[in-house]
């Protein structure tokens, strides 16, 4: 069986984000707001989604660090994963090698990530571990060059580079933990500056493996880049289903309605129904699968049949408000199936009627409402004529 390996990531988000400070109105970028989360969340819930991740550190600015793990109590509550904070250095190195210095003894490899790379994703990140996994002592993602580069001084080209053999590396990269601890202390005693983690790797004649990164993951460096943060939120797809039943009792009794199907009377056989309101089951079954469009409970909650101002009242005035409600949540309906369960009255002679006004009523083209009608052959309460029921099922789209 393969050993439990025991992975934690650093985020190091503890830069000022200088060449942005403009565009953000002073905001570093790894606390910009990113799906309501500031950014630097964004690398943590990918790990989150990695089965094979214990742990998280956090590297802030000294003089936030408290403030951010304060806030981080309340996000990471459900985060899943073990995480810690240190505060960064002037060098983003002397942040990762602060970082290194919290994580946890039994930890065999980390994942150094800029909290500015919010697009990498968990397949990077488990082609990354898998690496490691492998045996190799640094992995790193990168992306072939899409540009020549050439090396230039003082504005006349040196050198033309060999695009084949260029990579533009990314983050994570992955290191086995003791490695890159030793890197970064002989970097320490050597006074050595690297840009990235493997450069330190490199330095010291370690193999630094390279994976296939990804062309989305980028920085978030200049200002054109902040584009990429802003998400169009498409609406989502969203489904109710109702329910409802009414007694058929003697029309002579005191909470007797006379027969109201969507809106529309149904004379024949003289059938009443009890309720408090006008007792329209169909558009109560409607009325319940709106609302679970948006999660809204239901009529009987919405409308209180104890409440004597509801005596006998319209449901098409109830499904008004109820439709009110619903608009008002962002919720558009597009679509209603609709069933009526009843051994009598036929319902097929009033079935276009019904079907056009539930159509007006919710202000929808009579091609989108569906109306069914079936009895249960005689079985069960329908069958014995003691009632009627209706089921009702609503889509459409709720704005995110
Ligand atoms: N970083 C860090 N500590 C530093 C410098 C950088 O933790 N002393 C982090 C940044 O927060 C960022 C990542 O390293 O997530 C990559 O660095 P970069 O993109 O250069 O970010 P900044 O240094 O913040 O930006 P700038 O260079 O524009 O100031
Ligand atoms: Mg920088």
């Amino acid at each position: 069986m393969e050993q439990r390996m025991r992975a934690w990531s650093i985020i190091v988000a503890a830069g000022r984000g200088e060449r942005l400070l403009d565009a953000t109105g002073g905001v570093s970028k790894q606390f910009l707001e990113w799906r309501g989360e500031p950014l630097y969340m964004a690398f943590a819930r990918t790990l989150a989604c990695c089965a094979r991740m214990s742990g998280v550190v956090f590297v802030f600015p000294a003089e936030v660090l408290a403030a951010e793990e304060a806030r981080l109590r309340l996000l990471a509550k459900d985060l899943g994963l073990e995480w810690r904070c240190a505060a960064g250095g002037a060098r983003r190195q002397d942040s990762v090698r602060n970082g290194l210095a919290v994580l946890p003894r039994d930890c065999d490899f980390v994942l150094v990530h800029d909290a500015a790379r919010p697009f990498a994703s968990a397949v990077l990140v488990n082609r990354v571990l898998d690496a490691l996994a492998a045996g190799a002592a640094g992995v790193i993602p990168g992306v072939p060059l899409t540009d020549t580069v050439k090396k230039v001084r003082d504005g006349i080209v040196e050198l033309t580079l060999d695009r084949e053999k260029l990579s533009a590396v990314q983050t994570p990269q992955g290191f086995a933990a003791d490695a890159l601890v030793r890197a970064h202390r002989r970097a320490v005693s050597d006074g050595v500056t690297v840009t990235d983690d493997a450069a330190l790797l490199e330095w010291y004649g370690a193999t630094v493996r390279v994976v296939a990164g990804e062309t989305a993951n980028i920085k978030i460096t200049r200002a054109e880049d902040l584009a990429m943060l802003k998400e169009e939120r498409l609406p989502v797809f969203r489904t109710g289903f109702g329910y409802d039943v009414h007694a058929y009792i003697d029309p002579d009794e005191a909470r007797a309605r006379p027969l109201v199907l969507g809106g529309v009377p149904v004379p024949e056989g003289k059938f009443a129904v009890r309720a408090h309101s006008d007792g329209d089951v169909l558009l109560h079954a409607l009325m319940d699968a709106l609302l679970g469009c948006v999660g809204g409970g239901d009529i009987g909650k919405l409308f209180p049949n104890r409440d004597p101002a509801l005596d006998n009242v319209s449901s098409a005035a109830l499904l008004a408000e109820v439709l009110s409600l619903v608009r008002g949540k962002g919720f558009a309906p597009a679509y209603a199936d609709l069933t009526i369960i009843a051994q009598k009255p036929a319902i097929a002679p009033h079935r276009e009627a019904i079907r056009a006004n539930v159509a007006r009523l919710m202000d929808l083209p009579v091609g989108v409402v569906n109306l069914k009608a079936t009895t249960e052959e005689g079985l069960g309460f329908t069958g014995s004529l003691e009632g009627l029921k209706a089921v009702a099922l609503v889509g459409g789209t709720l704005r995110a």
